[in-house]
C-alpha cells in the first residue's frame, strides 16, 4: 500500500496552471469549446464539474454536443466491465468524427486511466486520443492543454498521484441549488471485489476548516442541499484525527444549510454517534444509503465486508428508532464467486425484512487485480441473470409498497423544474430522495423547498399537490 504523506497541493502549482491557462487562451489554435462525457457515481460526476469550472474559467464555452465541440473529455469509471466497455464504444464512435474535424482534441480522465497500464493501452489502441490522465492530477488540465495545444504532444499523465489533495479548484455546478462536496477521497477497506482502493488511492480526509469554509460559501450563494461525497465517509477524519464524521455534520448543521446528504457508508464503520446524529440534526436529509451487497454471512466474509447480517440488521432498526421517518437505499451484489441459491435466497430475505426504498442491483463483475478476480466459484451468466431479475422483481413490489405507504403525508420537496411528462406540474426530491411530481406549483418554486401534501404513488415516483405557503402558517 501507498504510504507517502498526504500532499495539499499549493498555491505555487495552482498559479503555475494559471500560467498555462493564459498561454492557452492566448494560443490561435486554442480550442473554443468542450463538452464533458460523465461516467460512473457522484464522485466522477463532481470530478467533471471541476474540469468544466476549469475549462470555462479559461474562456472555453460549454457545447451541448460532443460532436461540435473542439475539446471532448471522457471521465471514465472502471468500477463493472460494461462502464469500461461503454467509454471505449463512445471513444471509438468519436473517431470518425474526428476525421472531418482533425483539430478536435480528446482527452480521456478518471477511474479507468488509474488502472495500471491503461493509459498506455488506451493511447496505443485509439490513435486519435490526444490527453490521457488520472484522478488525482485533475488540477493540472491547463497544463495538459498547453502541451497539447502548443507543443502539439500526446499528453499522458497517470503519475499516480494518489496522495494529492487539490483546495481552491473553481467548480462549474450542474445545479444552482444542489452542491456537492467531496470530504475525503480513497477507501482502504479492499472488499475483494471491488476496484476502487486500487484506482482511487488510500483514505485521505480534507480538513474540517477547508469543508465547512466551501460549504459556507455555498450556502451564501443560495444552495439548498449538500452532498458530502467520499468512498467511505464514516471513516472521515480516521487518517488526520481531526474531528469524526458525526462531529462534521453536527459542524455543517450550524452553517444553515437547509438539507445535507452524505454517501457512501460502510455498515462496518457505522458509529452509535451518527446513529443518533439522525435524531439530532435538522439538516439531515431523512436518507441513508447503506450498501449490504449480499445477505449470506458466508458471502460477506468471502467479500472481506467484515460485518455480517446480524450486525447490519442490528443498526437498520437503530436508525429507525432514532429517525422513524428514514428511507434506507442499498447496493446488492449477485453471482459474487461461491454465490449457491441459499446464499441468494438469503439476500432475497434480507431485501424483505429491510424493506428498501430502491436498491441497486448488480451482477459481480471480475476486476482484474482484485482478490475475487481470483476465487473459484465463478457463478455461469445465465444462472447471474435469472437471480438478478428475482431480486429486481422482489425489490420493486417492495418499493411500490413502500412508496403507497407514504400517501397522505407533508413533505419538503426541493423543487428541480416543470415535470418532463406533464409540464403543468413541477418535480422535485423529497428528503428521502424519491421524485415527487405535483400540481398546484409554478416556475417561481424552483431551487426552493417547499410543503407538498402526497396524494399517490406510482412504480418509483409520488405524486402530490402542492400547499400554498400562506395555507401553512
Ligand atoms: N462487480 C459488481 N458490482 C460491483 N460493485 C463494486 N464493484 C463491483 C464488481 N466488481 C458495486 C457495489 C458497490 C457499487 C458502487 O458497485 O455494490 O457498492
Ligand atoms: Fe466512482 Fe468507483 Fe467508478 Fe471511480 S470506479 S467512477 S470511484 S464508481
Amino acid at each position: 500500500m501507498n504510504r507517502e504523506p498526504v500532499r495539499h497541493i499549493g498555491p505555487e502549482e495552482l498559479a503555475e496552471q494559471g500560467r498555462f491557462a493564459a498561454l492557452v487562451q492566448a494560443h490561435h489554435s486554442r480550442p473554443r469549446s468542450y463538452h464533458i462525457v460523465t461516467y460512473g457515481c457522484q464522485m466522477n460526476a463532481h470530478d467533471s464539474e471541476t474540469l468544466a469550472g476549469t475549462l470555462s474559467g479559461m474562456g472555453i464555452a460549454n457545447a451541448p454536443r460532443r460532436e461540435e465541440a473542439d475539446l471532448v473529455l471522457f471521465n471514465t469509471c472502471c468500477i463493472r466491465d460494461n462502464a469500461e466497455r461503454k467509454a471505449l464504444g463512445n471513444i471509438t464512435w468519436l473517431k470518425e468524427i474526428k476525421k472531418k474535424r482533425p483539430h478536435m482534441l480528446i482527452g480521456v480522465c478518471g477511474c479507468m486511466m488509474q488502472q495500471r497500464g491503461m493509459a498506455e493501452t488506451v493511447l496505443k489502441q485509439y490513435p486519435f486520443v490526444d490527453i490521457a490522465f488520472g484522478t488525482g492530477s485533475l488540477y493540472r488540465l491547463p497544463e495538459y492543454l498547453y502541451l497539447a495545444v502548443e507543443e502539439k504532444r500526446r499528453v499522458i499523465d497517470v503519475s499516480r498521484e494518489e496522495s494529492t489533495i487539490a483546495e481552491g479548484l473553481p467548480v462549474l455546478r450542474e445545479s444552482p441549488f444542489k452542491a456537492y462536496i467531496n470530504i475525503m477521497f480513497g477507501c482502504n477497506n479492499y472488499c475483494a471485489y471491488c476496484i476502487v482502493p486500487y484506482v482511487r488511492g488510500r483514505e485521505r480526509s480534507r480538513r474540517a476548516d477547508d469543508i465547512l469554509r466551501e460549504a459556507e460559501a455555498l450556502v451564501a450563494d443560495g444552495v439548498q442541499e449538500i452532498t458530502l461525497l467520499g468512498q467511505n465517509v464514516n471513516s472521515y477524519g480516521n487518517d488526520t484525527g481531526e474531528i469524526p464524521f458525526a462531529q462534521l455534520l453536527r459542524r455543517l448543521e450550524a452553517t444553515g444549510i437547509p438539507r445535507l446528504r452524505f454517501m457512501t457508508s460502510h455498515p462496518k464503520d457505522l458509529s452509535n454517534e451518527l446513529i443518533e446524529e439522525y435524531a439530532r440534526n435538522r439538516a439531515l436529509a431523512p436518507h441513508l444509503h447503506l450498501p449490504v451487497q449480499s445477505g449470506s454471512d458466508n458471502i460477506l466474509a468471502a467479500m472481506n465486508r467484515r460485518y455480517d447480517v446480524r450486525t447490519y440488521l442490528d443498526r437498520v432498526d437503530r436508525l429507525r428508532a432514532a429517525r422513524p421517518d428514514i428511507g434506507l437505499t442499498t447496493d446488492l451484489i449477485v453471482a459474487f464467486p461461491g454465490e449457491t441459491e441459499e446464499d441468494f435466497q438469503q439476500s432475497m430475505a434480507l431485501v424483505e425484512r429491510v424493506r428498501y426504498d430502491s436498491a441497486f442491483t448488480f451482477i459481480y463483475s471480475a476486476r482484474t487485480g482484485t482478490k475475487a478476480a481470483g476465487l473459484p466459484g465463478q457463478v455461469a451468466p445465465d444462472v447471474a441473470s435469472e437471480r438478478i431479475e428475482r431480486l429486481i422483481a422482489v425489490q420493486e413490489g417492495i418499493t411500490r409498497e413502500v412508496l403507497h405507504s407514504l400517501r397522505g403525508q407533508r413533505m419538503g420537496i426541493l423543487v428541480e423544474g416543470a415535470s418532463a411528462r406533464r409540464q403543468s406540474q413541477m418535480t422535485g426530491k423529497c428528503g428521502r430522495n424519491i421524485s415527487v411530481n405535483f400540481t398546484g406549483g409554478h416556475e417561481g418554486l424552483v431551487g426552493r423547498i417547499v410543503p407538498v401534501h402526497i396524494t399517490g404513488a406510482g412504480s418509483n415516483t409520488l405524486r402530490g399537490e402542492y400547499i400554498k405557503e400562506e395555507e401553512t402558517t
